[in-house]
């Protein structure tokens, strides 16, 4: 007979599921107490082990040899029969071993603090900007199509050196790649619109790399263009999926955790308040954000040989779903976990942006770009608060609010 828990399983695959984040944390904590590596079946989809504790996630992380990222990276995806067809475009999160070695290192220098620090005043300016927008807006917006949206993404065009105009452009297919599974974003609700969204993406980046191979400039576009691998330049499906994970990667997941965290902000005033005295406390809230947030909700592992944990041992072949929102909700590591707590003392050792070989590539700009609108904002409101209940996207992988309307008053 099954018990609850293997009912409870479903929220792991249900994007919808991820339209109630309250309930969706309620479930995933009764499954961290009964059954922490939880045998996942579900119609239609390759059977899972969802992984949920903090301490249990770090440990796959940390065996990436046994635990690959290909051939299956996120849930419901099919376990291709051919173990060795490769997808036409690969992106870092796909690689494993040398070829993600030779790739990462590639852009790994550019992501480093040193250089993410040169970014500090355009990241500066452009929060400026978008806070005086909305200002501008005259006390009542959509916090999250008015400006958190924009913000990132108009930090990954400025990072890669792309021209303003294209903006808009890949606002939409940012957004229609990640939020395919969301009727409201997606073009169609079929595997054909990823395909149209990706031609579009081949066809503009294409051009891009013969325009920095022929003109290189400083930017981070040049870097990927003119790369070599083994003294070879990199092919134009190469250089794709160097451009497809940074804009694509750089974006929603940084929109999310900004609009995300004013939703855990409105809904704990006591926690605005305090950054609002004192707005410096961001740069150490930022993770508190990220970890409450946890804006990218999994990753999935293909297991190489057999492996034990806890009370299971993997098979070559099973599929591992590492929940880094379930893990950052872990009572083991943080204290009261459901409440968003910007003077906590551990928020740093969330894993929102996961753990080892694979640790988001753009973290400390993620953070500098949540902390800059942060102070930006929290610096010159008097007083915010809900105008209406925020709506909350349909996916089960990259996710947070599709719409937080907020009332509020400037200095
Ligand atoms: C709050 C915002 C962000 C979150 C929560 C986030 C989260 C993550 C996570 C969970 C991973 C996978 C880590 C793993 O498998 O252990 C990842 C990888 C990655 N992220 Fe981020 N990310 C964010 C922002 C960014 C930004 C701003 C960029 C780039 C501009 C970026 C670029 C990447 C890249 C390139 C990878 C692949 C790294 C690899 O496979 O070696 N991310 N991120």
């Amino acid at each position: 007979m099954p018990t609850a828990t293997d009912d409870l399983g479903s929220i792991f695959a249900d994007a919808g599921a991820f339209t109630d984040p309250d309930g969706w944390h309620a479930a995933a904590q009764r499954i961290r107490a009964e059954a922490p590596i939880l045998r996942v079946t579900e119609p239609g989809i390759p059977d899972f082990w969802a992984i949920t504790k903090h301490a249990d996630v770090m440990e796959v992380e940390r065996n990436a040899d046994v635990f690959t990222n290909a051939p299956v990276t996120v849930v419901g995806q099919p376990v291709p029969a051919d173990a060795s067809e490769e997808p036409p475009v690969k992106t870092l999160i796909q690689m494993d071993g040398d070829e993600h070695k030779a790739n990462r290192g590639i852009v790994n220098d550019w992501f480093k603090p040193g250089n993410v620090k040169q970014m500090q005043e355009r990241v500066d300016e452009l929060a400026k900007h978008y806070v005086d927008q909305m200002e501008a807006l005259g006390g009542r917006c959509d916090f999250v199509n008015d400006v958190a949206l924009h913000f990132p993404l108009q930090v990954i065009l400025s990072l890669l050196g792309l021209p303003e105009e294209d903006f808009g452009r890949m606002l939409q297919l940012t957004q229609e790649l990640f939020g395919a599974e969301d009727p409201d974003i997606a073009r169609m609700a079929e595997d054909e619109s990823q395909i149209s969204v990706l031609l579009d993406f081949v066809s503009y980046f294409t051009s891009l790399t013969a325009d920095r191979r022929a003109h290189p400039t400083a930017d981070l576009a040049s870097v990927i263009a003119n790369a070599e691998i083994g003294g070879e330049p990199l092919s134009d499906m190469q250089t794709l999926g160097h451009y497809l994970i940074i804009a694509t990667a750089g974006h929603d997941t940084t929109s999310n955790a900004i609009g995300g965290g004013l939703v855990g902000l409105l809904q704990q005033p006591e926690q605005l308040e305090r950054l609002r005295a004192n707005p410096e406390l961001i740069d150490h809230a930022a993770d508190e954000i990220i970890r409450w947030v946890s804006p990218v909700k999994h990753f999935m592992r293909t297991c190489r040989e057999p492996f034990s944990l806890r009370d299971v041992t993997f098979e070559p072949g099973d599929l591992l779903y590492l929940s880094y929102a379930s893990a950052n909700r872990d009572d083991e590591l943080f204290a009261d976990p459901m409440h968003l707590d910007v003077t906590r003392e551990n928020a740093a050792s969330h894993i929102g942006f996961g753990f080892g070989r694979h640790f988001c590539l753009g973290a400390h700009l993620a953070r500098m770009e949540v902390r800059a609108i942060y102070r930006e904002l929290l610096g010159r409101l008097d007083h915010i608060e809900l105008d209406g209940e925020p709506t909350w996207i349909r996916a089960a992988f990259v996710q947070g609010p599709k719409s937080v309307p907020v009332a509020y008053r400037f200095r």
